[in-house]
């Protein structure tokens, strides 16, 4: 069994250098899988660069986290087998975290496993769906429930992609770089909640530090048994957020957008658990006031909670979390229902401000 869930490499570059930083001349296939936006503004930066070979095959898949599903990875093996792919073949996963989730399964059970490229084109998956080693898919609503760890041969980071992505994405990446600020590196943090504009320039220069934070902890913890459930801090309440809002609205809330209502309502459970400083809370709240938009009311609770209970880091009636407590991160901490709905309120309260 590989014991390192981490790629070969990880390499930060630009446009112009990315067909340096990636060798594909071994491979006798070369798949390309794609969304239709990075297939429109980043596929023809590859390219431009000359990082594929002309005899690449392309397969796009429709964007969005509805597609992150087991249908969209048999249309990924569908056009593998009828294109003749092989144990020799290789699979570059060029999008956001959905397809480089999707994409990393696909290419991990495809004849048991084949080398895939994580080319993570989003601010969210460049900073934190590309590095770790988790691949899934999302199974009747539930988030990520069918999925393996398996390790990328290299993870390439093009901040120039970030040109065309839109702010809500912009935004929705920015809350995971806080989390990592929070849980590790307070200056990182407090650079970040203090940037003027969360713009691509503006955040260019923190992506490298803030994927290392990622990367450090998953290499300490590969196969989530004690610190990198660390990294799940706002990712209980914000899973059930997603999934909830996912299943019954139309504009439904985005992973990232999710995590930073998560953090904010966990937050509330760690005040009172561990009597934090509310400082961190409010400093978030500051920053996606007015941003961050949902129609949240107390009768979507039971639902919201129904969606945490399924989560796939808790049992039947536990809810375990990971809370900033104080200068440490409380992992496994059993919260009850009532200091759920108590943090959910609170959230009714930020959201119709
Ligand atoms: N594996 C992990 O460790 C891990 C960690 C965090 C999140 N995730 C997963 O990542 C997913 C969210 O990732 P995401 O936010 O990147 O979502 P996404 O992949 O849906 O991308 C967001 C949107 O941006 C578009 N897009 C991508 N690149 C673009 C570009 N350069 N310019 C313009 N548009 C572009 C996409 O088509 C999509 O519409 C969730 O499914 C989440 O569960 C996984
Ligand atoms: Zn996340």
């Amino acid at each position: 069994m590989n014991h390192t869930v981490l790629p070969e490499e990880i390499i930060i570059t630009d446009s112009k250098n990315l067909a340096d930083n990636l060798s594909l001349s071994i491979y006798d296939r070369v798949f390309v899988l794609m969304d239709e936006n990075s297939e429109r503004y980043c596929l023809p930066v590859l390219d431009n660069a000359g990082a594929l070979p002309a005899s690449r095959i392309d397969i796009c898949i429709s964007e969005g986290e509805a597609n992150k599903t087991l249908a969209s990875c048999e249309k990924i093996w569908e056009a593998m087998m009828v294109n003749h792919g092989s144990r020799n073949s290789c699979l570059v996963a060029l999008g956001g975290g959905v397809i480089c989730d999707l994409g990393g399964l696909a290419a991990s059970l495809f004849k048991r496993g084949i080398d895939f490229f994580l080319i993570p084109t989003t601010l969210l998956a460049q900073v934190d769906a590309s590095v770790g080693g988790k691949t899934a898919v999302n199974f009747h609503h539930y988030k990520n429930q069918i999925g393996c760890f398996s390790a990328p041969k290299e993870v390439i980071i093009n901040p120039d992609f970030l040109a065309t992505l839109p702010k809500r994405h912009m935004i929705a990446g920015y809350a995971e770089m806080l989390k990592h600020g929070i849980l590790s590196d307070q200056q990182h943090f407090e650079t970040l909640i203090t940037l003027q504009e969360i713009s691509a320039d503006k955040i260019a220069p923190f992506i490298w530090p803030s994927l290392q934070i990622k990367a450090a902890t998953v290499q300490e913890d590969p196969f989530e048994e004690h610190l990198r459930k660390a990294l799940n801090f706002g990712h209980t309440i914000g899973h059930g957020l997603e999934s909830w809002s996912n299943s019954t609205k139309e504009n439904a809330l985005l992973h990232g957008e999710a995590v930073a209502l998560g953090m904010i309502a966990e937050l509330v459970i760690a005040e009172e658990l561990f009597e934090n400083s509310t400082l961190v809370r409010e400093q978030l709240e500051n920053r996606f006031e007015g941003i961050i938009r949902c129609s949240l009311r107390e009768e979507d609770f039971d639902g919201i909670l129904q969606f945490i209970a399924h989560d796939k880091k808790n049992t039947a009636e536990k809810v375990k979390m990971a809370l900033p407590a104080n200068e440490n991160i409380a992992i496994n901490v059993e919260v009850g229902q009532d200091m759920i709905i108590k943090a959910l309120k609170h959230l009714v309260g930020f959201l119709s401000k």
